[in-house]
């Protein structure tokens, strides 16, 4: 039997089927680092867990890995460099609401995509762009969410998947996933923690809000 340090508590449950039979949905998946989101869907896809596929990842910075990820489950990829629109964030989501149209996407999943979407991206795709957040929003939303969850002293944190809207990290939850802070934690030892769950979450969310809206 696990401890209650392992207690985690996913709410709403999992769904024990994930997405009826039919056309798969086309995911577009916007990354900026690491991609181990990103990896945690296509991995679902490839089990036979999500009935979707990822006709394009998105990602703004060169050496980001999740490119690397990207070539091992053979998904196409697009870099769109931030630092080639000169602050214009419009235009940059301009470029990225091109190239999601053009590979006609029917969802958008920001996993880990360290962009705030401009109001144009998200009436391009009105509810239908999805984000994670390390925290239990709307606790802690921002940058740092792990390290103002340890200075805050709160005993339990976690990770939030939302519909996005266009203030930040305030759209409607889809799913959150509960992870107890020890006191021996550090912002690694609890950012993996976290990570851990939005795994599951991520998939979970994007299995329930397809196959509902
Ligand atoms: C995740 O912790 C996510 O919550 C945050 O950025 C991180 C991305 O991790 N927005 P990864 O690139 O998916 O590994």
């Amino acid at each position: 039997m696990k401890s209650y340090k392992d207690a985690v508590i996913i709410s709403p449950p999992l769904p024990l089927e994930f997405l009826p039979a039919g056309s798969p949905v086309r995911l577009g998946v916007l990354a900026s680092g690491s991609g181990s989101n990103f990896e945690a869907i296509a991995q679902a896809i490839k089990n036979k867990h999500l009935n979707a596929e990822i006709p394009i990842l998105i990602y703004n910075n060169p050496d980001a890995q999740v490119v690397e990820k990207a070539k091992k489950y053979q998904v196409p990829t697009c870099l769109i460099n931030h630092r080639d629109y000169q602050g214009d964030r419009q235009k940059f989501d301009g470029k990225v609401i091109e190239v999601l149209r053009e590979n006609q996407v029917d969802w958008v999943i920001m996993a880990g995509w360290m962009r705030i979407a401009t109001p144009v991206l998200v009436q391009a795709f009105p509810q239908r762009i999805i984000n994670i957040h390390p925290s239990l929003l709307p606790s802690f939303p921002g940058i740092n969410a792990i390290e103002q969850a340890l200075q805050a002293g709160v005993k339990v944190t976690g990770c939030t998947v939302h519909l996005v809207v266009e203030a930040v990290d305030s759209g409607p939850i889809i799913m959150q996933a509960v992870v107890p802070i020890l006191p021996k934690d550090t912002p690694e030892t609890l950012h993996a923690k976290v990570q851990l769950q939005e795994h599951k979450i991520m998939v979970g969310a994007i299995a329930l809000a397809t196959s509902q809206m």
